[in-house]
């Protein structure tokens, strides 16, 4: 498998462009289930989790095509023969589970995989089906598969009020209720961009939604929806991420494409930090004020508060900080695995139970680690573009799920960064 390697080699400066969000793009994709029309999907990222989205939706017979080196997608579902999402596609990636709602919406049935745990958490999906179940589902849990079936009139519109915001189960049910009988209004919904840019696809497509971004979500079921073009959000996690290079490199980057309205409360920790950020006509322009970074503590919440998809990457420049910092993570119970890695590079982690006190070191040194889940790969990456000596970080494929190009934009700000194809299975 490949291993990336990384050599600390000071500050950085240039220009690193910006993709469209993955996890918007995880959730706009399945949006195809629920018309016949065609859909199409600018400004894709391309990662391995689209094209696995993608071959789960053809194992439904939609008809999905990248156009433009997979920065275009066109997708119909003119003619779905098959409604049942397979464990074998599912088990690989927890978004699969966003069919559920749109094949349910349109074709009344659908037999999905559960999708199972992953390395961050168990990840239940126990308040989408309790979405379905709102909207008159029947739901059966049989050999590890969700058997569900709509009223004979089709799901009912309801209110929904989840006990606690999930982003997903937020998603899965306002998909759902676009082709729902009547109204559908979802209480404490998820806010993040994410789900503003769903709506807005789902609004071009004739769907009627109001209060996209607030905690109360209404829904007005239609007959049908038609096709849509439809622009891909800012990816707001890579943007975060890539911020973080000149923060703990030092140097000055622009992030093109940058919203600072995406990554708010990020920026205000950044500031806290002693990080520059200035909003450009071209995205965000990132470099660190004079002396080092300054100890900040973290908690991680839904949107608007500082995301649970950037506690890993913030870690490790808090490892560089002056002083001691807590990052708090309150959305997964099991998203410190990074601090291990980070600890053989000569970082100073304590971690007990859902909180890192970080204990802030001048300099950080090479190490071979290995990638334990997306996120934490990447944080891997930046401490090694601030650490002494060279790091070597394998199971990069943690990476390839939602990092595009990532050592090419890196190299193209000036890092020292490689990937080495194919090395022998010491995973
Ligand atoms: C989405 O996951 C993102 N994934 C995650 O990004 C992100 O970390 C997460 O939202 C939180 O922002 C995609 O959009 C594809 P949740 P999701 O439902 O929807 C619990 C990345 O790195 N929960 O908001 O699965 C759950 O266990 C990934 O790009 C239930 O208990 O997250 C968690 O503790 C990682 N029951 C909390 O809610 C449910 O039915 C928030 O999860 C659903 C969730």
């Amino acid at each position: 498998m490949d291993q990336i390697i990384v050599r600390g080699n000071g500050p950085l400066k240039g220009e690193i462009p910006i993709t469209g969000a993955k996890n918007a793009c995880l959730t706009l994709m399945p949006a195809t289930l629920l018309t016949d029309q065609p859909l199409t999907l600018t400004n894709a990222p391309r990662l391995s989790d689209i094209r696995t989205m993608t071959a789960l939706l053809q194992s439904l017979g939609a008809e999905v095509a990248s156009l433009q080196e997979g920065q275009v997608l066109t997708l119909s579902s003119h003619d779905l023969n098959n409604h049942t999402a397979d464990y074998e596609i599912v088990r690989k990636m927890r978004a699969s589970i966003l069919v559920l709602g749109p094949m349910l919406a349109r074709d009344g049935h659908a037999i999905v995989s559960l999708p199972g745990g992953c390395a961050i958490g168990a990840r239940p999906v126990d308040l989408h089906l309790k979405a379905f179940e709102a909207m008159g589902a029947q739901l059966d849990l049989r050999d590890g598969y969700v058997h569900a079936k709509a009223p004979a009139g089709g799901l009912k519109g309801a209110v929904i009020d989840f006990p606690i915001v999930s982003v997903g189960a937020t998603e899965n049910a306002l998909l759902a209720a676009t082709l729902a009988r009547g109204t559908t209004v979802i209480k404490n919904a998820a806010r993040e961009p994410e789900i503003v840019d769903l709506a807005q696809c789902l609004r071009r497509m004739g769907a009627h939604i109001d209060g996209e971004g607030t905690s109360t979500i209404t829904i007005e079921g239609v007959q049908t929806l038609g096709g849509a073009t439809h622009p891909v959000v800012t990816d707001r996690i890579e943007l975060g991420t890539y911020m973080l290079a000149p923060a703990i490199c030092g140097g000055e980057v622009e992030c093109l494409g940058g919203r600072i309205d995406l990554v708010a409360a990020f920026c205000e920790k950044l500031d806290e930090a002693g990080i520059d950020v200035t909003e450009t006509d071209r995205g965000l322009k990132v470099s660190r004020k004079n002396g080092r970074v300054r100890a900040v503590d973290v908690v991680t919440e839904p949107f608007p508060g500082f995301p649970t998809d950037l506690q890993a990457q913030m870690m490790a420049l808090l490892c560089t900080a002056e002083g001691t910092s807590v990052l708090e993570e309150k959305i997964f119970e099991n998203r410190f695995m990074h601090a291990p890695e980070l600890i053989r590079m000569g970082a100073r982690i304590d971690v007990h139970g859902g909180h890192a006190t970080v204990h802030g070191t001048s300099k950080l040194r090479g190490a071979r680690v290995m990638a334990t889940d997306l996120r934490a790969s990447v944080s891997l990456i930046l401490a090694g573009l601030a650490a002494e000596g060279e790091t070597v970080v394998s199971r990069v494929y943690h990476l390839d799920r939602g990092y595009e190009k990532v050592v090419r934009k890196l190299r193209g700000v000036g890092a020292d960064i490689e990937r080495i194809k194919g090395v022998t299975a010491d995973e």
